[in-house]
This record gives C-alpha cells, structure tokens and sequence, in this order.
C-alpha cells in the first residue's frame, strides 16, 4: 500500500474554537505582532512547537495512574531510569523538569568563563545557557546544512575538519566538552550521520574532550539514519539508538520531544565527579535525585513513551507525515528547507519575500501573516531569535525560515492540508508582505517577549 497511515485511533478529542480573519487581525495585534504572547484559544492549528505538545498513549495515561510519589527512591524512578538505560547506556542519570534545567545544571557545573563549547547548532535555549556562564557556543554545522536548497541527506553533521581547526586554534584547555544535536532543530531539523556521530567521537577522543549528545529528536534522528545510511536498513531502532549513544560521554534531554510527554527531561553521564556536582545541584534547583522536577506520574509517562517512540510504524508515520507537507509546498514553488526534516516543515523566508531584507525579519512577516490567513501559528527561526549579539548589535541570522513544527500524534491529514492551503495562499499573495521592526526587545531571548510592529 501506498498510503501510510496515522497508526493509532483517537480516543479523546480538544474542541478547536473557530476563529475569523477579522479577530485574528485583532489578536495579533493585542500580543504587539508576537505570537508567543497569542492566547492558544485564538489558534487553529498550532505548530509553535513540536515540544511538549504531543498526545500521549492510552498507555502511557494509564500508566500515570500507577505513578508512586514517593519522595525519595520511588518505583516510577527506577522504571524511568531502565527505560532510560535500555536506549542511551550512561552511568549516572540526573532526571529534571525539561531539557534547558539539564542544560543549565550541566553548564554551571562544566563551563567556566572564556571556556567554548563547540556543537553542529545550538538551540536557542542551550546557546543562552552556555554563553549565562560567560562561555562562548559555537556552531559547526556542515556547509551544506546552511544551503537551504541542498539535498544532503545529513545536513545536520558536524563539519569535522572546521572542528579540528577550531580545537586547534583555541585549545583543549579551553574547551571542556562537545556537542551534537539531533536532529538539528535550527539547521531544519536535520539528521546527523552514524559515520558523524563517530567521527566527532574520534577527534574529541583524539584532544581527549567529552562528547555529550543534545538527545531531544533521537528517535527522528534514528530512522534517518536507517533510512538514509547504508548499512543500517536491517538494524532496528532501538540498535541504531543504542549505538549513536555508544559514541557519547553523556547527553541531555527533553522528554518533551522524542519521549512523548508534555513535561520533562534528564542529564546522564558516565563522568562521576561531575554527576556528582549535578547531583547537587539538582537538589539545590530542581528536586531529589529520584525525581527531580518530576512527578512519579510523569516518569511513568516518560518511560512509556520511550518504548513507543522506537516503534517503527510510529517512525514511518511521523517522518512521512512531517515530509507530506514539505513535499506538497515544495510542489508548488513555496522556497522550503530541503530535504523534509523530522519534525518541522522550515519555510525559506528570505527567498519567500525577497523584498524583505533580513534586519526586516522577513520570517516574522511572514509567521504573523500565516496566523492572520489562516490562525496558524508558527516560529521564527533567523533574525528576530538570532540577530542580535551579546554586545548588542544586530546581524542577518545565516538563514530566515518560519518553522512549522508538527506536534506527535495530534493533527490529522485533513488539518495538514489546511495548512497546506494557508501556506500556498499566502504564498500567492507574497509581494503583499511587509517589513518588521522591535518596538520592545529585551537583551537575550528578545524573539520570547519582545514586541513588534510594521516597519513605516
Ligand atoms: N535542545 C534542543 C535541540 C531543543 O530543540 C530544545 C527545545 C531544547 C534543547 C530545550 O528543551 O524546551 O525542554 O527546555 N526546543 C523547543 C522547540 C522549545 O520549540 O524547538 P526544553
């Protein structure tokens, strides 16, 4: 069979509150033309993000009612933490409440001022958490990962040799770990190769760095690269995964992703001193080391939810799914990221309005102009998030998209095709678009708060 379908029934349904053009426009411009400050109400379909928004199994809410809270050494924890083990095999496991307190407990204990920290792209929450240390994040994606028409089936990899020269120019000394996140959300949600994953293992072992693996779209990332890389098509999932993390000293993670729930994540590690100095630091933010910022119920969730993320039916679904949309914009000229990420269909901004330069945030225009047509919420990711510097002057981002995120298990194929239509209709009426200034920007995160307006 050619059509690959949703495997799963929908067994509880949330109403959408229909919504017109006339009081979107009034909305958007309530929340100062950002639409993080929108009432999720006031959205139809919302692909602000794929984190946290997943539907979860009837298993996995079943398995809620069997969350034990007890305070310390809970049974929930313990399945939590095999459920954990099975797929990323590292020591010392830190559970918190999402993936950015594991960032900021790792970063506080590692990072020192003036240290660096390399990584094929940062998020924007882990960039921001390095560089609250006064440590630099660097970016080496691959030179393919920033050409948005290039068909590279890994254009999330790490560019090796940029890694090298870089270790070399700013020495071990400075530099405490490495990163690679996958998939590459900023890049366009991007896998990174088996054959990467261990090249930057044998440089990192080389300079004797640790490699810590940004963990969130795991899953996604896995069935690239049994879809993508040779030799792995008769591996199954869990295999893939097991060995992506086989390369790792440690990794952090958003089970808010590639977990199936709506809140969650953990740092794990094989280093002791510094699990131990997390540990404390655990305790002293987010919770006993049992829970974290968790609750029993949650961790019953997550390890549920882990067990079904490997699944490859789900897997076929939801990079087919993800790949639908892209394909179909793609079909009618919309400029996109190619090819079809795993979790997002990312809208080539700057070649969608040309006329806008990038300090216009042509990406912006464009997601608030999606939200008008048609109450779809999407995310810039260039100028607006990226453009401004920690001392702060402004640059054009390497690239302007809007990202659709598409959250797992939750929307129909019917509501992808509004989302199709939307898209292709703004899309007709492009020249239409105009230029976009801050009118309020805070210093670092400015895209979360900040306030927008048209340009004159
Ligand atoms: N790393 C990556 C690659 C991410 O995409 C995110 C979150 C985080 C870390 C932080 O995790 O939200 O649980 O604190 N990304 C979300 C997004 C917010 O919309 O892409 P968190």
């Amino acid at each position: 069979m050619k059509t690959i379908i949703e495997p799963f029934r929908i067994k509880s349904v949330e109403p959408i509150r229909m919504t017109t053009r006339a009081e979107r426009e009034q909305c958007i411009e309530q929340a100062h033309y950002n639409l993080f400050n929108l009432h999720a109400n006031d959205v139809l379909i919302d692909l602000l993000t794929d984190s946290g928004t997943s539907s979860m199994s009837a298993r996995q809410w079943g398995g809620v009612m069997e969350g034990n809270e007890a305070y310390a050494g809970s049974p929930s924890f313990y399945r939590f933490e095999k459920a954990v083990k099975d797929l990323m095999p590292f020591k010392y496991l830190v559970p918190t409440h999402q993936g950015r307190a594991a960032e900021n407990i790792l970063f506080t204990v590692v990072l020192k001022e003036g240290a660096c920290v390399p990584n094929n792209t940062h998020f924007d929450t882990t960039r921001a958490n390095v560089e609250a240390q006064g440590a630099e994040a660097v970016d080496l994606v691959i030179r393919e990962g920033l050409d948005p028409v290039s068909e590279h089936p890994f254009k999330g990899n790490m560019d090796i040799g940029a890694l090298e020269q870089f270790i070399e120019q700013h020495g071990v000394k400075n530099i405490p770990m490495c990163m690679i996140t996958v998939t590459n959300n900023s890049g366009g949600g991007q896998p990174v190769s088996m054959e990467n994953i261990r090249a930057t293992r044998a440089v990192c072992d080389r300079y004797g760095i640790p490699l810590f693996i940004d963990a969130c779209r795991f899953a996604e990332n896995a069935w690239f690269i049994k879809t993508r890389e040779p030799g792995y098509a008769d591996k199954s999932v869990r295999e893939i995964v097991q060995e992506m993390f086989s390369y790792a000293d440690g990794c952090t993670m958003s089970a808010k992703k590639d977990a199936l729930v709506n809140m969650g994540g953990w740092l794990a590690m094989n280093n002791e001193d510094w699990a131990v100095e997390c540990r404390n630091r655990l305790i002293l933010t987010e919770g006993f080391a049992t829970y974290g910022g968790l609750s029993g119920r949650d961790l019953e969730a997550i390890a549920i939810g882990l067990d079904e993320v490997v699944d490859e039916d789900y897997l076929r679904y939801r990079i087919a799914s993800t790949a639908y949309v892209a394909e179909h914009l793609a079909a009618e000229g919309v400029p996109t990221m190619r090819p079809a990420g795993g979790h997002a269909v990312y809208i080539d901004a700057r070649r969608f309005a040309p006329h806008i330069p990038p300090l216009q945030y042509p990406g912006q225009s464009l997601a608030v102009e999606l939200y008008k047509h048609g109450g779809i919420r999407g995310c810039e990711i260039g100028t607006a998030m990226f453009g401004l510097r920690p001392d702060g002057t402004e640059v054009a981002a390497n690239l302007d998209l809007v990202r659709l995120a598409i959250p797992r298990r939750t929307y129909t194929q019917s509501q992808m095709d509004y989302v199709i239509e939307v898209v292709h209709e703004v899309f007709d009426q492009r020249a239409a678009l105009r230029g976009m200034k801050f009118t309020r920007q805070p210093r670092a995160l400015r895209h979360f708060t900040g306030h927008f307006d048209y340009v004159d």
